[in-house]
């Protein structure tokens, strides 16, 4: 694993932002695999930027994302599909068509599972973004989720049900359960760009990068993974100094 320590998130987004456009650069008909979350919105910012002002185009990309809450439709300001167009996607010019998420709204949950493997199959990923999750999570696999899976359905913890709550009208709005990439799906990525940020992470980090790799945190298995960059900033690598 390449660490990248950087002394504060703006700088962090900038070098993350480095390897991107490097990705873009390089491929003809670019895959990116984006996150949602708060981690990774200063690159979305750049990507945004860049393509504004130097008119860099992703009318060839396609993007697959990692995961979408079971329950909600794209026009929910919760979902992920709403995160990533208002955040990234909807400011760019990449086709709607080669836009990629599981559907939140799917009846046959299983039938969609398999459907997002297919996708991933048919556009392998040329870099595949992350966030890092305080229990070592990638994705919404959490711990002891197996080092094999593919796409799969996830039952949300009491936990997480609860700080989500924060953002519904109604406890019983809140989704229980959410679509997520599987670990091997995000290890068959040809480069994985992981970012974190902040002390909160400073656990994790060191878990995924020193510890012992073990499903119990998984981002550690990340450690096997032949490209993988970590980009933090000083406080979330406070424990790998
Ligand atoms: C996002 C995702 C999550 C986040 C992680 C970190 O699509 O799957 O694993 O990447 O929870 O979240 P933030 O960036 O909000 O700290």
């Amino acid at each position: 694993m390449k660490i990248i320590i950087k002394d504060s998130y703006e700088s962090m987004s900038d070098a993350a932002f480095s390897v991107m456009k490097e990705v873009l650069s390089s491929v003809s008909k670019p895959v990116l695999g984006l996150a949602t979350g708060t981690t990774p919105i200063g690159l979305y910012d750049r990507m945004i930027r860049d393509h504004r002002e130097n008119g860099t185009s992703y009318r060839n990309v396609t993007t697959v994302n990692l995961d979408e809450y079971i329950g909600l439709g794209s026009d929910h300001d919760q979902s992920y599909a709403y995160f990533m167009r208002d955040r990234l996607l909807s400011h760019l010019d990449v086709a709607e068509s080669n836009i990629n998420i599981e559907n939140g709204l799917a009846e046959d949950a299983e039938k969609e599972c398999k459907r997002y493997d297919s996708v991933l199959e048919k556009y392998p990923r040329d870099i595949q973004l992350l966030g890092l999750g305080e229990n070592g999570h990638i994705a919404f696999n959490e711990p002891w989720t197996p080092f094999d899976s593919r796409t799969h359905t996830v039952r949300l913890t009491e936990s997480t049900i609860l700080a989500n709550s924060r953002l519904f009208d109604r406890l019983e709005d809140v989704p229980r359960s959410a679509f997520t990439m599987g670990i091997k799906d995000i290890m068959d990525a040809k480069i994985i760009l992981i970012l974190a940020n902040g002390e909160k992470k400073a656990d994790a980090v060191r878990r995924m990068v020193k510890g012992e790799v073990t499903e119990e945190v998984p981002a550690s298995i990340l450690q096997r993974h032949p490209k993988c960059i970590l980009i933090t900033d000083g406080e979330a690598a406070a424990e790998i100094l």
